[in-house]
C-alpha cells in the first residue's frame, strides 16, 4: 500500500493556515523572527524552547539529576506548561506559575539543553506541541520543529549564523552593569557547548529538514532576514479564493 502523507489523507482536514517551522540553533535570532512573523501576518507565536526551560526549572526545584530520564519522566506527570503568545514573545506558565524571566536564567538554559537528549522527554513535549499548533495558523519556533514535530509544516525555515555572531548576539542581551553578567567568551563557550549537545544527541537532533529553507543570517541584516522569511511565509497564505496549495 502505498505511504500516504498526513496533509494528503482523505479522512484529515488540510490545515486552511499554515504552520511556519523555525529551527536552528541558539542565538540564531529565531525568536525575533518569530515573533515578526507572527505580528505581521496574525499567526500565533510558540517557543517551543520555552517548554523544555519550564520542565528543567521544575526539575531544579525537585532537586532531580537532568541526566535522569526516569524521575524526570515522572515529573512530567504533574506538570502543566503553558505558553501565552504575545507582542513581546511568549509568557511562560509552569503549574500556573509565571516563570517567564526565571526559565530565561543560565542554570536553566543548561538543564533545558541536557533534559531535551532524552527520548521521552521529547515524546512528552511532541504530543503536547502537536495539540498546540495542529490547526495550523502557528509559527513554531525550536530545534525539531521542521523534522519531527510537523514533517508536513507548510513553511520551514532552517535560521543559522556563525558561532561567534551568535555569541556576542547573546552577549549583548545580558543587561550591561549587571554584577551578575558573564564574560563574552563564557557566553560563546556555553553556547558551543549546548549546540554541540543539541546537534550531537540520538533522538531528533538539531539539523535542517531536507526541504528548509536555509537563512544564514551571519552576514545579513534583521530587515533582510525578515524580509526573505516573509516571502516564504505569503505563498502559503490562504488567497481570497482558497487556499493557495
Ligand atoms: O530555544 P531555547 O534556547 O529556548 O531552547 C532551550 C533548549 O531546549 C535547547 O538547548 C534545546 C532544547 N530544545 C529542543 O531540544 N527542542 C526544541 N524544539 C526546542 C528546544
Amino acid at each position: 500500500m502505498p505511504l500516504v502523507p498526513p496533509s494528503e489523507s482523505s479522512d484529515v482536514p488540510r490545515r486552511t493556515r499554515p504552520i511556519v517551522a523555525i529551527d536552528g540553533p541558539a542565538g540564531a535570532g529565531k525568536s525575533t523572527l518569530a515573533a515578526h512573523l507572527a505580528r505581521r501576518f496574525g499567526l500565533l507565536n510558540l517557543e517551543t524552547g520555552a517548554m523544555y526551560r519550564a520542565l528543567a526549572l521544575k526539575a531544579i526545584e525537585n532537586d532531580l539529576d537532568f541526566d535522569e530520564e526516569a524521575p524526570l519522566l515522572a515529573l512530567t506527570r504533574y506538570t502543566t506548561i503553558t505558553l501565552e503568545s504575545s507582542r513581546e514573545g511568549n509568557r511562560v506558565l509552569l503549574d500556573r506559575s509565571d516563570v517567564t524571566r526565571r526559565v530565561r536564567e543560565p542554570d536553566v538554559t543548561a538543564g533545558a539543553s541536557r533534559i531535551s537528549v532524552h527520548p521521552g522527554v521529547r515524546a512528552w513535549m511532541v504530543a503536547r506541541q502537536r495539540v498546540l499548533g495542529g490547526a495550523g495558523g502557528v509559527v513554531m519556533e525550536g530545534r525539531d520543529i521542521g523534522t519531527a514535530v510537523f514533517p508536513d509544516a507548510e513553511v520551514k525555515i532552517f535560521l543559522d549564523a556563525d558561532p561567534s555572531v551568535r555569541g556576542s548576539r547573546r552577549y549583548q542581551q545580558f543587561p550591561g552593569n549587571s554584577p551578575a553578567a558573564p564574560t563574552s567568551e563564557a557566553v560563546l563557550q556555553e553556547l558551543k557547548e549546548r549546540d554541540t549537545r543539541d546537534r550531537t544527541r540520538a533522538d531528533s537532533p538539531l539539523k535542517p529538514a531536507v526541504d528548509a529553507v536555509l537563512i544564514d543570517s551571519t552576514a545579513l541584516t534583521l530587515e533582510e532576514v525578515l524580509e526573505r522569511a516573509e516571502t516564504l511565509v505569503e505563498a502559503h497564505l490562504p488567497s481570497p479564493l482558497g487556499p493557495s496549495r
